[in-house]
């Protein structure tokens, strides 16, 4: 059997690490490992291959950033002679980057069958890139793995037959659990000049957020006020930085000293930095499943989630963009009144061994 793996962007090698790592202990398993280029900075890609133990790519197509339609495009073309060049017995795609959207299509066209890891995540939002890309891949896959009972609804509600889902749990919680102790033994608070449960974490880059100068500008606001309470340290995004240089912003910062602005970090800091926060502020999504299984609160900077077991079960709380409503919460949480959570169904730490199991159970029984 022959497996083709797909990674991209950064929220894809924490996805796809135990996946290939179970796929290893199959010896009837041939798996190759693509990597588009979606990212390509050491710290958005390399750093993550190094830490997680992720085999380097097979094949690399290098395709760099671009507008939405220029970066699917150069995907199609260069996974599509790959595909050719190979043919895979199945294409498994995670997560819901223009990589996965791009190659998920590319596949279904050449008649390869698909697996999408993630999948039935719904924000309701067609103004994020990303749900068009999870409907699309969900759309086209013939293997429809869910992290949660929510998800799997939603697939139903779309026509997905029910064979085609699979309620596996998530694979991000697998390396979760996997690194969290080498992650904790790094001691990364005291390295940025922090006391564990004394500073905030923030993750900042989603484009309805920094690329638009009046909602950037009124989060900064709400930064400001948050760090004369408790300092606040930034791993900020390639495209943040940009636009903060873009929109002239440096003064704004220059002018919150407790707000620390640092390079991207690789997963074992960033994880042994979520896990000592008092409170993670982000616009991500992993980050929202990752502080519902440390137990850690989150404030969620958006208006929707397409995690909403993370709200209902776990620690999360989508607050939405407005600088008194962003302040007005971390209070509350500083005040010690943090959402308390449980950790969801089977986000056990085995979601690749289900996955790999049912993949191969089809293929190889
Ligand atoms: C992408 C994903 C998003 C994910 C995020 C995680 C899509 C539509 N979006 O957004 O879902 O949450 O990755 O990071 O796929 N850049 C660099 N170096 C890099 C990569 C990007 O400098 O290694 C800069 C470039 O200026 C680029 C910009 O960041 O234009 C945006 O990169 P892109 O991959 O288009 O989108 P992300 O914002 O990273």
């Amino acid at each position: 059997m022959h497996i083709l793996n797909v990674v991209g962007a950064r929220p894809n090698l924490m996805k796809i690490g135990p996946l290939v790592e179970e796929m290893r202990c199959f010896p009837d398993i041939h798996q190759t490992l693509v990597h588009t280029g979606q990212h390509y900075d050491a710290k958005m890609s390399r750093i993550f291959f190094d830490e997680l133990g992720i085999p380097q790519p097979d094949i690399c197509l290098g395709v760099g950033s671009g507008s939405h339609a220029e970066q699917t495009a150069r995907v199609m073309l260069a996974f599509e002679k790959v595909l050719l060049e190979e043919q895979p017995d199945v294409v498994v795609v995670v997560g819901d980057v223009n990589s996965t959207l791009a190659c998920a299509v590319t596949a279904a066209k050449l008649w390869v069958p698909v697996a999408h890891v993630e999948a039935g995540l719904r924000s309701f939002d067609r103004k994020m890139p990303e749900e068009i890309n999870r409907i699309v891949t969900d759309a086209l896959s013939d293997w429809l793995f869910a992290t949660s009972r929510g998800a799997v609804e939603h697939l139903r509600n779309e026509g997905v037959p029910d064979e085609k889902i699979f309620f596996v749990g998530d694979v991000m919680v697998d390396t979760l659990m996997k690194y969290r102790p080498r992650a904790e033994a790094l001691r990364s608070p005291s390295k940025f000049g922090l006391e564990p449960k004394g500073y905030t974490l923030l993750t900042l880059h989603r484009p309805s957020n920094v690329d638009d100068a009046d909602v950037f500008a009124g989060i900064l606001d709400a930064l400001a006020a948050i760090q004369c309470d408790v300092p606040i340290l930034f791993p900020a995004h390639p495209r943040t930085v940009k636009r903060i240089q873009e929109f002239g912003f440096q003064e704004r910062l220059a002018a919150s000293p407790d707000l620390h602005i640092v390079e991207p970090l690789g997963y074992l800091e960033f994880l042994d930095l979520m896990m000592h926060a008092r409170l993670v502020l982000t616009d991500s999504g992993g980050i929202q499943g990752e502080t519902t299984v440390l137990g850690v609160p989150c404030l969620t900077l958006r208006e929707n989630t397409e995690r909403p077991v993370t709200v209902t079960e776990g620690t999360n709380l989508v607050v939405g963009t407005d600088p008194i409503r962003i302040v007005e919460e971390t209070q509350r949480i500083l005040a010690d009144n943090a959402p308390s959570g449980r950790i969801p169904e089977l986000w056990d730490g085995r979601a690749a061994e289900r996955i790999i199991s049912i993949l191969h159970q089809h293929f190889c029984a």
